[in-house]
C-alpha cells in the first residue's frame, strides 16, 4: 500500500505541470449517429500517435517487474479484454480475490474496478496493476525500474518525445506519460458494431433475429428489471459521456452471498464495504457494462457464475441459494439486496430470447480489430 501511495503523491505534483504539448491531431471515433462520444480528461487529449504508444505499452510485458505479464496478460482482445479466470492470476502467480473485467467502452464508465467508489480514472487505475501488492498483479518495484526500462528502447525515446514533446525536466520518458498514454488506448477501446448497434444505430433492420427482439423488450420490462441497473447505451448505469452533466455512480447487492444469513459476503470480498466500512454497503458491486458479455465467462466478481444461463437462473430466483459449506446462505434473504432483485418466473422460450439479445451485444469487429491487437504477437 505505502508504494502505491508514494507513487500516487508523486503524480498528483508532476500533474501539476503542463505536461502534454501535443496538438490534439483530430482524433476520430468510430462512432454512429446517436451514440454519445466519450469524456476525455482535458490534460490527456486523445491523438493517433499517443493511441499508439499506448497500445504498444499496453501489451509490452517490461510492465511487470519479472518481465512475464502484461495488461494484455488478464485483458485479452479475443474475449473483451478479459482472462477466462474466475480469478487472475498475476506474474508471481498470486490469485487476486476477483475477476478481470472487461474493457470494452471503457471511456464510458463513471467509476472503475468492481466496488471502489474512489476509482474514477484511467490514468490513476492503473497504477493498482502496475504497482499493487495486495495482491500482487505486475509487481513492479518501484517506477525508476519501469522508466529506465523504457528509456532503454531507443522506439520509444522517439514515440515518446513525438507524443510529448521534449523533455520538461521530467524526463521524455516519465510515469505520468505513460500512463496518460495507456489510459488513452483504453479510450479507443470503443464498441459500436454489435448486432444491437446495428439494429438500433445503423439503420439494419434485420441485424437482430425476432427472438433477440422479444428479449430486449424483456431485458428492458419492469418485470425483468435489467434495465434499472444495466441502463443506457452502454447497458451499465455507472456511465458518463462527453456533455454528463450528472455523473451516476451506482453500487448494488444483487443477492450472491448471504453468509449464516447476516447478509455477509465472503472476506476480502465485501464490495464497497471493504472501502467504506459501512454495514450496509456489504455486498454492493457495480453493474458491469454487458456490451460482449457472451465472451466474458465466467461472470460476478469473483466469477462464481459459470454461464449466462446460470446468470439468468439467479435473477430469476432472486438470489442465490449456497446449501453448505463455508459459504451456506441463502442470498435471496439478504438483509442488503437491492430492492430490484425479486425473482420472477421466466418460460424456457423467454430465457431463450433474453439469451439471443444478451448474445446480440456480441462486437466481432471489436474483438478482433487489428488497431487493438497485440503488437508482439
Ligand atoms: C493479474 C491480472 C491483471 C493485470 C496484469 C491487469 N489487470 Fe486490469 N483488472 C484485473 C482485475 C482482477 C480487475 C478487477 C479489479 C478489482 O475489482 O479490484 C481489473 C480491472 C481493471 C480495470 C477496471 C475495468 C472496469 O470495468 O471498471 C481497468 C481499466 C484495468 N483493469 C486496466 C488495466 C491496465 C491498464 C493494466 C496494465 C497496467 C491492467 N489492468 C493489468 C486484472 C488485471
Ligand atoms: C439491482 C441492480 C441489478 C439488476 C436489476 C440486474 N443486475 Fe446484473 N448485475 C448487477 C451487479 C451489481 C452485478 C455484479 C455483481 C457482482 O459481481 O457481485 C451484475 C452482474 C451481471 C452479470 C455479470 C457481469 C460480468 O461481467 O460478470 C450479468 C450477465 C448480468 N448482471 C445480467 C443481468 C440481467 C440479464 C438482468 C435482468 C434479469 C440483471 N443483470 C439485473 C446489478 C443488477
Amino acid at each position: 500500500m505505502r508504494r502505491l501511495m508514494t507513487i500516487l503523491l508523486g503524480l498528483m505534483l508532476a500533474g501539476c505541470g503542463s505536461d502534454d504539448t501535443s496538438e490534439p491531431s483530430g482524433y476520430q471515433w468510430d462512432i454512429p449517429d446517436g451514440f454519445p462520444t466519450p469524456r476525455v480528461p482535458e490534460d490527456n487529449p486523445m491523438t493517433d500517435e499517443k493511441v499508439e504508444l499506448g497500445r504498444l505499452l499496453f501489451y509490452d510485458t517490461r510492465l511487470s517487474d519479472n518481465q512475464t505479464q502484461s495488461c494484455g496478460s488478464c485483458h485479452r482482445q479475443d474475449i473483451a479484454f478479459t482472462d477466462a479466470l474466475a480469478q487472475s492470476i498475476g506474474s508471481t502467480d498470486e490469485v487476486h480475490p476477483r475477476s478481470a473485467m472487461a474493457l470494452t467502452n471503457i471511456a464510458y464508465a463513471s467509476v472503475l474496478t468492481w466496488g471502489n467508489p474512489l476509482q474514477r480514472n484511467l490514468e490513476e487505475q492503473m497504477l493498482t496493476p502496475m504497482f499493487g501488492e495486495e495482491p500482487v498483479e505486475l509487481g513492479l518495484k518501484s517506477q525508476e525500474d519501469l522508466i529506465s526500462r523504457l528509456e532503454s528502447v531507443e522506439d520509444y525515446q522517439q514515440r515518446f518525445e513525438a507524443v510529448f514533446g521534449p523533455d520538461e525536466g521530467m524526463g521524455v520518458v516519465n510515469l505520468d506519460r505513460t500512463t496518460k498514454a495507456i489510459a488513452a488506448f483504453q479510450r479507443s477501446l470503443v464498441s459500436t458494431r454489435s448486432d444491437y448497434d446495428r439494429f438500433i444505430y445503423r439503420g439494419q433492420p434485420d441485424a437482430m433475429n425476432d427472438s433477440a427482439k422479444r428479449g430486449m423488450e424483456l431485458f428492458f420490462s419492469e418485470r425483468f428489471e435489467c434495465f434499472h441497473c444495466h441502463g443506457s447505451f452502454n447497458f451499465s448505469d455507472s456511465t458518463q459521456h462527453d456533455g454528463t452533466v450528472f455523473e451516476e455512480i451506482a453500487f448494488h447487492n444483487n443477492g450472491l452471498y448471504n453468509i449464516g444469513g447476516s447478509g455477509a459476503y465472503p472476506v476480502g470480498n465485501q464490495g464497497v464495504y471493504d472501502v467504506s466500512g459501512v454495514l450496509e454497503d456489504s455486498g454492493k458491486f457495480k453493474a458491469p457494462s454487458l456490451r460482449n458479455i457472451a465472451v466474458t465467462a465466467p461472470y460476478m466478481h469473483d466469477g462464481s457464475i459459470a454461464t449466462l444461463e446460470d446468470v439468468l437462473d439467479h435473477y430469476s430466483r432472486g438470489g442465490r441459494l449456497i446449501e453448505d459449506g463455508e459459504f451456506a446462505g441463502d442470498g435471496k434473504f439478504n438483509p442488503f439486496k437491492s430492492e430490484l432483485i425479486n425473482g420472477f418466473t421466466m418460460t424456457e422460450e423467454e430465457k431463450a430470447d433474453l439469451l439471443a439479445f444478451l448474445n446480440s451485444l456480441t462486437d466481432e469487429e471489436f474483438l478482433t480489430d487489428p488497431k487493438f491487437s497485440d503488437p508482439y504477437n
